[in-house]
């Protein structure tokens, strides 16, 4: 039996709360989305749980990538006094499940037809031993070159769609005085743009090998060397300031014109976007150089923890219905950058790079170049990417030779 009462909950997420209201039902959220954009989506989220009768207790911890959070996190349910939910993905889900500390979303999952509603793809992550334990929020899509057209025009300066024409666009921003490539010095973020190259410059099959299977010979090979390569060429046109810089100031430099391009996530669309930046003039977003057709997916979400009072179960079942819910779907991803995970959601508010990202994710899927982000925590272990991570960032600051920095991912990669 469900030690829930779901169908109570679900009967107050409907019917608009009148009770729960006056009983002032609360739900705690764990989340790093403390930048404009991601204010401005997650308080879409708020909007619906208020409108639900269930009062938001905001747990933001900054710091993009959503390390601090996860350390964060790891404190409060050590103390045993976890929040009710908390933005974790990828397989983090299952290392959390073996701890015995999650909360059971079944029933509202089966009531709203999750199963139906997810892509296949999807539904396995948001589950730990075929229980629902996450409700998912969007897709990101991490390979993407966010580029300011104005300053390539200035900088005479053609829009890239290789890599020689990439390093053709970036000599130029760089002699007409501005910053080629915005970018913040943090391990994460020298990840995000690793990852990037490693899958345009190899591809997706040689991504998923490395990456994701971590296959111990392409982690060391040819490919794997050209990524570095290419990753050390990438660094001498990112300025002096870099480091520990926000990846929305980074993102804000292209937006006002300092810098030419960035390579990062579509959540960098949420900042263009609040900035009143529109697509295809103010900004163009391209996939990577060489990663056309091909994806990397992060997809968000909210994993509910054990709650002993009931009232508490009761408003984790509403956050998990309302983050389902079609509307909430299109106005967060509307803000987020993302594109909504489930199926029936309007698509047609969705501009010109989330078009581009919906047709390339189904057409990635179909081809099968469609890969996890080890950067966003969708590939590997916490315990691998932790360790891939430093790797990277301590080539992004150091002299290490692309033939030392395989060899020392390639170990990391062991890690357990
Ligand atoms: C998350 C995004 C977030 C970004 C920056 C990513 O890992 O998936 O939701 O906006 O980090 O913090």
């Amino acid at each position: 039996m469900h030690p829930l009462p779901i169908a109570r909950a679900l009967a107050l997420a409907c019917i608009g709360f009148a009770s729960a209201a006056t009983q002032a039902a609360e739900v705690e959220v764990l989340h790093y989305w403390t930048s404009g954009g991601e204010a401005k989506s997650v308080a879409e989220l708020k909007k619906i749980v208020a409108a639900k009768g269930v009062v938001w207790k905001d747990f933001a911890v900054a710091g993009g990538g959503g390390e601090n959070a996860a350390t964060a996190l790891k404190a409060r349910v050590i103390s045993g006094n976890p929040p009710a939910a908390a933005q974790v993905k990828g397989p983090s889900i299952q290392e959390w499940g073996k701890e015995g500390v999650l909360a059971n979303l079944d029933a509202v999952a089966a009531a709203e037809k999750w199963d139906a509603l997810l892509p296949a793809a999807v539904a396995p992550i948001m589950k730990y031993k075929g229980s629902y334990v996450a409700a998912p929020v969007n897709v990101h899509r991490v390979n993407w070159l966010w580029v300011n057209p104005a300053v390539l025009k200035k900088a005479g300066a053609t829009v890239p769609t290789n890599w020689d024409e990439f390093f053709a666009a970036a000599d130029k921003i760089k002699a007409a005085g501005q910053i080629a490539i915005a970018h913040g010095g943090m391990p994460w973020q020298d990840a995000t743009v690793f990852e990037s190259v490693a899958l345009g410059t190899g591809g997706a099959a040689f991504y998923r090998k490395a990456l994701v299977e971590l296959d111990q010979g392409t982690l060391t090979g040819p490919q794997m060397i050209k990524t570095f390569e290419t990753l050390a060429r990438i660094k001498t046109y990112i300025d002096r300031d870099a480091a520990g810089r926000d990846w929305n100031l980074a993102t804000a430099m292209v937006i006002n014109g300092r810098a030419g391009m960035q390579f990062m996530g579509d959540w960098a669309k949420g900042e263009f976007t609040a900035a009143g930046k529109k697509p295809g003039i103010d900004y163009l977003c391209l996939a990577v150089p060489g990663s056309e057709g091909a994806y990397t997916f992060n997809i968000d979400s909210m994993l509910m923890f054990k709650m002993k009072k009931p009232e508490d179960q009761q408003s984790q079942q509403v956050l998990a219905s309302a983050i389902m819910s079609p509307d909430f779907q299109e106005l967060f991803n509307l803000n987020k950058g993302s594109i909504p995970v489930r199926s029936g959601v309007n698509k047609t508010k969705f501009d010109s790079c989330a078009q581009k990202s919906m047709a390339d994710l189904d057409a990635s899927s179909k081809s099968g170049s469609l890969v996890p982000s080890l950067a966003h925590g969708m590939a590997v272990s916490s315990a691998a990417q932790g360790a891939m991570t430093d790797v990277i960032a301590r080539f992004m600051n150091s002299n290490m030779s692309p033939k030392d920095a395989v060899t020392a991912l390639a170990k990391a990669a062991k890690t357990r």
